[in-house]
């Protein structure tokens, strides 16, 4: 059994706990989009991982771990991991494999992230900063490119950084009058990465259809949310990657139809980081209990996560675009406590009431959510591991999303511990 776990909001729904959950009757985890803009959380224990680059399998000693070709590897960042966890005596020694046609995250593009967002002010699209954008210009323009694969022929590689060092210094100091970055630094970086990372680095599609073949069974790790797809997303206030189920076959050579079961991921709200429009949005004390009681700061950034109510309309659409087959919907201890929960069922534009999320920003910010409202619970439900055992509103909330949705909820996440998690 293959399958595909997808985030349906904006992000941070809890795909690295649930992905932790699947992988421990997996033989392969595979990431395949996105870079360090994302932190999976998994927690084991007393033992909180933060995980940017690596897939969530990591954690489990057996599981294999595939960084397919459509994430954008910082280097550092990678090393950082893989470090850590042999630090917690989980090695990755005989178990990782990185893909040779991956794009690298480079210093300059994480300096080019962080410049062109200063100069754009309030304008700004709230990246996490990790290079992400500047890295995947450069994998669509080719010309300035590097790949895990560059790092092979080192020779070449420092005729080509020096090339890059150029051409970025010039828009560097003509843009933003900025210090010019070095060739021979970044080459020496290299060197180290080329030391540390060649060993793991393959032809990971070969990999994966060869373990297709072998009868393996291949979980596959979705990063950022579906409303953040470059595509299909709030665009302008998006990542720049297909981050909705839609990316994956491109992501790591597999096609879609080789997956049994595409698993949505929602949070019983919603939250968003950075800018962007969020219908929902409880800017107010209904938003800040959700931010304290969830926890809602980012994982890779640490920002305040901005909260509000679970969104049918955009979920439904997530749904749609990415031919969502169940969800997991986490976080529902999060809303304990509560006088009262809000879902979005559809929103006024222009006098209109519309069901069909308007992937825009500009049209999405004029949406007024109309919302139904039903009665939440007290008790704490963090220790129930069966859905009949659940206080009976909080087994109505679950109900009214799948029937919003349309789709059956199989995971719901009472806490952030692995057997804080019921299945139905
Ligand atoms: P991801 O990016 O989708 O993997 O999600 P993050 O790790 O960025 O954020 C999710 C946060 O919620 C993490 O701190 C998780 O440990 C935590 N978490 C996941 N599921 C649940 C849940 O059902 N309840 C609670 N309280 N926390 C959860
Ligand atoms: P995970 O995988 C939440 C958001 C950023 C910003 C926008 C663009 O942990 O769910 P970028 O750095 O990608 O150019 O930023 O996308 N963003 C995420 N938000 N979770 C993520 O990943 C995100 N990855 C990017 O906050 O709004
Ligand atoms: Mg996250």
């Amino acid at each position: 059994m293959n399958c595909c776990v997808i985030g349906l909001q904006w992000g941070d729904e809890g795909k690295g706990k649930v992905v932790d959950i699947l992988a421990e009757h997996s033989d392969i985890v595979v990431r395949y989009n996105g870079g360090a803009n994302a932190g999976h959380t998994v927690v084991v224990g007393d033992s909180r991982f933060a995980l940017h680059i690596l897939p969530s399998g990591s954690v489990r000693p057996n599981t294999i771990c595939v960084i397919a070709n459509g994430v954008f590897i910082d280097p550092d960042v990678l090393i950082e991991g893989i470090e850590t966890l042999a630090k917690k005596e989980i090695t990755l020694d005989d178990r990782l494999l990185i893909s040779e046609n991956a794009h690298v995250v480079l210093d300059y593009h994480k300096k080019e992230d962080q410049l062109r967002e200063e100069s754009l002010g309030k304008n700004k699209l709230g990246t996490t900063i990790r290079g992400i954008g500047p890295c995947c210009a450069d994998k669509v323009g080719r010309s300035y490119a590097v790949r895990m694969a560059d790092l092979r022929d080192l020779e070449k590689l420092k005729t080509k950084l020096q090339t890059i060092a150029d051409y970025k210094n010039k828009i560097f100091a003509a843009l933003y009058n900025a210090e010019p970055i070095s060739a021979g630094r970044l080459f020496k970086k290299c060197k180290t990465y080329a030391d540390k990372l060649m060993p793991f680095t393959t032809d990971t599609t070969k990999f994966l259809h060869k373990s297709i073949a072998d009868g393996k069974s291949i979980l596959f790790e979705g990063a950022q949310g579906s409303l953040l797809d470059l595509d299909h997303g709030t665009f302008p206030f998006v990542t720049s990657s297909n981050s909705s189920s839609l990316g994956m076959p491109a992501g790591c050579g597999v096609p879609a139809k080789m997956v049994d079961k595409f698993l949505g991921v929602a949070k019983a709200y919603t939250t968003r980081v950075g800018a962007g429009p969020f219908p929902t949005e409880q800017d107010n004390e209904i938003g800040q209990y959700i931010r304290d009681k969830g926890g809602e700061y980012g994982t890779t950034t640490g920002r305040p996560r901005r909260c509000g109510w679970f969104d049918a309309v955009a979920v439904s659409y997530a749904i749609t675009v990415g031919a969502i087959d169940c969800v997991a919907l986490m976080h529902l201890d999060t809303l304990t406590g509560l006088k009262e929960i809000k879902l979005c069922k559809a929103y006024k534009i222009d006098g209109q009431e519309i069901t069909f999320f308007p992937a825009n920003a500009a049209k999405l910010s004029q949406a007024c959510p109309i919302y139904e409202t039903v009665p939440c619970w007290d008790e704490d439900i963090t220790q129930v591991s069966d859905f009949h055992d659940l206080p009976a509103s909080a087994q109505d909330f679950v109900c009214r999303v799948e029937e919003m949705t349309g789709k059956p909820v199989t995971i719901i996440g009472v806490g952030p511990e692995r057997n804080q998690t019921i299945f139905r």
